[in-house]
């Protein structure tokens, strides 16, 4: 996968070097490249901002060096149509991306549609994700327009609160994004059996000693007995979610579910009804 991520502050994408990621560029399993939004000014002060038309606090950025910084990540990539380029090797020596679809344009934006473990598996299989930094009180409206000619345009948003700018979102959804990619994290299973994997929240774990400060592990982990773990792992897995995120219960397929599911959801105050998991009504 390449990943072109576009900043006034490509410093703050420094941690993409580190841990899991860092090694996975190393291996070139990930080609992740960091720009300076200034890189595409014109002026002598390198100027990003301009004040808001119509008014209002903060400035807005303008779109003319978003457009010269996108238009040079194109470049480099060479088209996305189905057509490659005459010369295979991009100006800057890197591999082009060639595709039948145009790279994915991510905004992060709390005004963005809400980025959870679904959409990090459909960004995991696009080829080429562009990730366009906002600051100050967003990028001009016509750039967004304008992208969305050249790319699958996705603005994102990391939750219902307001960061200074797009760069942590970056930062999450690189590193959610990345893990998902073949050969990233050693152990696979790992991805299989964590928390959103199924819809539900993973069960709590514990390593040595079995007895700390008076806390014992529970009885059914140190059985030996497989299926009575995994049973007693999934009956914690909707204890926890029932008890921490009822809206995720709610969302559950009653189709995915076994008879010891549902029973244990009745216990938890939740029953199937015409096709969905809902509270159950007391009566
Ligand atoms: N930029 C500012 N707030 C944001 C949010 N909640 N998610 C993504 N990008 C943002």
């Amino acid at each position: 996968m390449r990943i072109d991520a576009i900043s006034i502050f490509p410093e703050y994408l420094a941690p993409l070097e580190l841990s899991l990621i860092g090694k996975a560029r190393q291996e070139g399993l990930l080609d992740l490249r960091v720009h300076d939004l200034r890189t595409f000014t014109t002026d002598r002060h390198r100027t990003v901002d301009d004040t808001p038309y119509g008014g209002g606090a903060g400035m807005v950025m303008k779109p003319e060096p978003w457009a010269q910084a996108l238009e040079s990540v194109l470049d480099a990539v060479g088209p996305s149509n189905g057509h490659p380029p005459a010369d295979n090797a991009a100006a800057d020596g890197s591999s082009p991306v060639q595709s039948n679809r145009p790279p994915t344009l991510i905004v992060p934006s709390p005004a963005g549609e809400v980025f959870d473990q679904r959409m990090a598996h459909e960004l995991a299989s696009r080829e080429h994700l562009v990730f366009a930094c906002g600051r100050y009180e967003g990028i001009d409206d016509r750039l967004l327009d304008w992208a969305s000619g050249q790319f699958d345009l996705r603005p994102v948003s990391l939750g219902d609160y307001v960061l200074n700018g797009g760069e942590v979102a970056v930062l999450a959804i690189v590193e959610a994004v990345g893990r998902l990619l073949p050969g990233v994290v050693g152990n696979p299973d790992s991805l299989v059996e964590e928390s959103h994997a199924d819809g539900l929240l993973e069960y709590p774990v514990y390593t040595k000693p079995s007895n700390w400060r008076g806390r014992d592990v529970p009885e059914a982990l140190l059985s030996g007995n497989h299926a009575g773990i995994a049973r007693y792992r999934r009956e914690q897995q909707l204890i926890r979610t029932a008890a921490r995120r009822p809206d995720l219960i709610a969302r559950l397929d009653p189709d995915a579910l076994t008879g010891v599911d549902v029973d244990a959801l009745l216990q938890l105050g939740f029953e199937v009804q015409s096709g969905r998991v809902v509270r159950a009504s007391g009566d």
